[in-house]
């Protein structure tokens, strides 16, 4: 099956500033992708170019198998856009919004579709009123329900859930993986680890203009220490606990009698370290699989670099 994004050896610089020097990656069909990057690294100057906003300088990107260069009106027929180009007019009302992109988008029956995506995003009460009272959330999800108009099979999602509030960011997400049922192709940026980790099927970490990692969430996450995560009622034991666990690699939180043991990640050498403990009559209040999280792996590959 061929690739619904294809981007190959893509550049792009703004006067001598290289934002992008050499980024790959493709997605597949009903894939969520998710690239992830710090601020400044790339993540909207490449949206922009899959969505024919702005041109490469050199490279190769394909969107719903049509070349960006060559073909800009076919990709347009194929994606929507979200996020950091909220198109959404204030001045209008959430209903008169939607009808809009409706039309624009040739749709036969842009009225009944707008009611449609207003109800699906909770929006009905608000329909009529002027969209410039909605409040933050209202308007994210007004944008993400404008982004659904015409049933696009390719969705840039640029930073989603940036700025809202938990209960707004769990809706958007929620909505993200009704999308992903529906085999729409999804591209995310994110600045957030755990936005990645809830919903994509693989991750590309952006640094210095190329993908410096590459993975699903947990190929990435099996890249950071595995081990014990200990806490202890006393210093005593704690210091014992030390003692005991000499030549293993420990990382010490003695202000919250909390002690991590790294292990190889098997199974055996997991219960070891416990067993070892209790052998010698030190007690614990609880013990753990050390939390790995995305976070980790993201601190630790944009640390060491390439
Ligand atoms: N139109 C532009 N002109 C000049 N510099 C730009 C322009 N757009 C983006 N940049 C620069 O390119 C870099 C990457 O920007 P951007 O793609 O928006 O990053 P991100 O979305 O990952 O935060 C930044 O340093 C930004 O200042
Ligand atoms: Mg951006």
């Amino acid at each position: 099956m061929s690739a619904m994004i294809e981007v190959a050896h893509l550049k792009k610089s703004f006067g001598a500033k290289e934002v992008l020097k050499d980024l790959s990656f493709s997605l597949q069909k009903g894939e969520i992708y998710a690239l992830l990057g710090s601020n400044g690294a790339g993540k909207t100057t490449t949206i922009k170019i899959l969505a024919t906003l702005a041109h490469q300088n050199s490279g190769f990107a394909e969107v719903g198998g049509f070349d960006v260069e060559k073909n800009p009106q076919k990709v347009q027929e194929v994606i929507s856009l979200t996020g950091q180009f909220a198109a959404v007019d204030e001045m209008l009302t959430g209903l008169e919004n939607l009808v809009l992109i409706g039309k624009l988008r040739h749709l036969k029956e842009p009225q009944k579709i707008a009611v449609t995506l207003l109800e699906k995003f909770g929006l009905t009460a608000a329909g009529n009123q002027l969209v410039a009272t909605y409040s933050g959330g209202m308007k994210r999800r007004l944008d993400l329900a404008m982004s659904l108009v015409g049933s696009p099979k390719i969705i840039f999602l640029d930073e989603p859930t940036t700025g809202l509030d938990p209960e707004s960011r769990l809706q958007v997400w929620d909505f993200i993986r009704d999308l992903k049922k529906a085999q729409v192709t999804i591209l995310l940026t994110t600045q957030y680890i755990e936005e990645a980790e809830q919903l994509a099927d693989r991750v590309g970490i952006l640094k210095n203009g190329a993908l410096i990692k590459e993975g699903t969430p947990q190929d990435l996450m099996a890249e950071v220490d595995q081990g014990v995560d200990l806490s202890f009622y006393n210093m005593a034991d704690y210091q014992q606990a030390i003692a005991i666990l000499q030549g293993r690699t420990l990382q010490f939180f003695p202000e919250i009698l909390r002690l991590q043991v790294i292990t190889t990640g098997s199974a055996e050498d997991f219960a070891q370290v416990v067993v070892d403990l209790e052998k010698a009559g030190v007690t614990f209040r609880k013990f753990g699989k050390m939390e790995n999280k995305l976070e980790d792996v993201f601190l630790k590959i944009i640390q060491e670099g390439k």
